[in-house]
């Protein structure tokens, strides 16, 4: 379609190559958002290393191989999808575009894939929900200190039609983050990414004083309510006996922790190290990714995120044994460039160039890329 369209003259309004969105975000927006979105923990080693991991597995294409008719379609936990793409939990999305997260899902859902909302985001989740129609929407949540809100929080969730609860494990603190830090920069403190904490009935009745009252107040109590540090495995238990239907613990790296997660009764783990922005110096994705599907791929859903930029990128992940990938900043790009029209662009490029890179590389479906289908070139050369 995207060609066609060049027959006619028409460019598209935003490069179909994702990886230069960021630069004319950082054009668009003031150094403030880009510097949140892009930047990452510490010397940002770890997100050049998720890039670095995945540019150095390169496929090796077959030939001959009849590829007329291809279905990018897979089941996730049981439920179709029509390809093995999501977009990942990305919270305070309103300081990139007023339109913020219902856009997003709104995109979503016109592909059929899931939207994952983070519990950090700008607009109320029944709001989104409402935005989505018959969109296949996931819960992402961070886990609060206050059982009341985190009972509070799934119900509401379960109330307004999310399927699966990603819980994310990688953030209890938050991380060392320079570009913010340098420029005073979190959209918390400034009350972004409070609508589902402020919007709660139990969170409201732990404040001293309403949040109209006394906002600054409500900020300090959702930094110190937001995340636990003290949580462990066996806590999984409140979660499962608190959620009925799936539910995937976002952030796992390390084969142990993904045995552990089966064993606690988890549906799934993606694997994660949250683009980078968590621990500095942290393996990359893409290299903790096979030991992990080799551990439960039979038993769990492995999903994958961190790094992904390009259609090859799904492909590359699928071949190391993920059966779905997360996309994060190049759709939240997409969103400040151009809104719900951006994000929308940046799946229909991702999905294209998957359906073609499967195509060229002689396959008709994601299920039969395994990691026969990869070279791995050394680090460093
Ligand atoms: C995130 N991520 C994230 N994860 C999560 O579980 N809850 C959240 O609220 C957020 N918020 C968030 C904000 C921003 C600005 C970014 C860039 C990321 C992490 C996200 O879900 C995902 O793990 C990474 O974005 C994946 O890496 P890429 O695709 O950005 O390289």
């Amino acid at each position: 379609e995207i060609y066609l369209n060049g027959l006619t003259g028409a460019v598209p309004r935003l490069p179909t190559d994702l990886t230069r969105l960021e630069e004319l975000t950082a054009r668009r927006l003031g150094p403030g958002p880009v510097g949140y979105v892009a930047g990452s923990a510490g010397d940002g080693s770890t997100d050049r290393a998720n890039r670095t991991a995945l540019e150095r597995r390169r496929i090796v294409p077959r030939m001959l191989r009849d590829v007329r008719e291809r279905d990018l379609s897979v089941s996730l936990s049981g439920r179709p999808l029509p390809a093995p793409v999501a977009l990942a939990p990305v919270g305070v999305l309103s300081i990139l575009h007023p339109d913020a997260e219902p856009a997003a899902a709104r995109a979503a859902a016109a592909h059929g894939i899931p939207y994952t909302l983070s519990s950090a985001s700008s607009t109320p989740m029944e709001e989104v929900a409402e935005a989505m129609g018959e969109g296949e929407r996931w819960f992402q949540l961070y886990w609060p200190k206050d059982v009341e809100v985190a009972r509070s929080f799934l119900r509401r969730a379960k109330a307004a039609g999310y399927t699966a609860l990603v819980v994310t494990l990688d953030t209890p603190l938050l991380s060392w983050r320079p570009r913010d830090l340098d420029q005073a920069y979190l959209p918390f403190l400034r009350g972004v990414g409070t609508a589902n904490y402020f919007t709660d009935h139990a969170f409201r009745a732990g404040l001293a004083k309403p949040v109209e009252e006394d906002p600054q107040a409500a900020v300090m109590h959702f930094v110190a309510m937001f995340a636990d540090p003290g949580k462990t495995w066996p806590d999984l238990e409140f979660l499962r006996a608190n959620w009925d239907g799936p539910i995937v613990l976002k952030g796992v790296l390390h084969p142990d922790d993904a045995r552990a997660a089966a064993e606690a009764g988890m549906d799934g783990v993606v694997v994660s190290n949250h683009g980078g922005r968590q621990v500095a110096g942290a393996i990359a994705a893409a290299d903790a990714l096979p030991a992990v599907a080799d551990a439960v791929g039979d038993r769990l859903t492995v999903l994958f995120d961190s790094g992904v930029r390009t259609g090859a990128d799904i492909a590359k992940a699928l071949a190391l044994g993920a059966d779905g990938v997360l996309v994060g900043r190049p759709y939240a790009y997409g969103l400040a460039l151009d809104g719900q029209a951006g994000v929308d662009h940046v799946i229909r490029c991702l999905l294209a160039e998957l359906d073609l890179t499967l195509a060229l590389s002689g396959h008709t479906t994601p299920s039969t890329l395994t990691r026969e289908d990869l070279t791995e070139t050394p680090p460093g050369t």
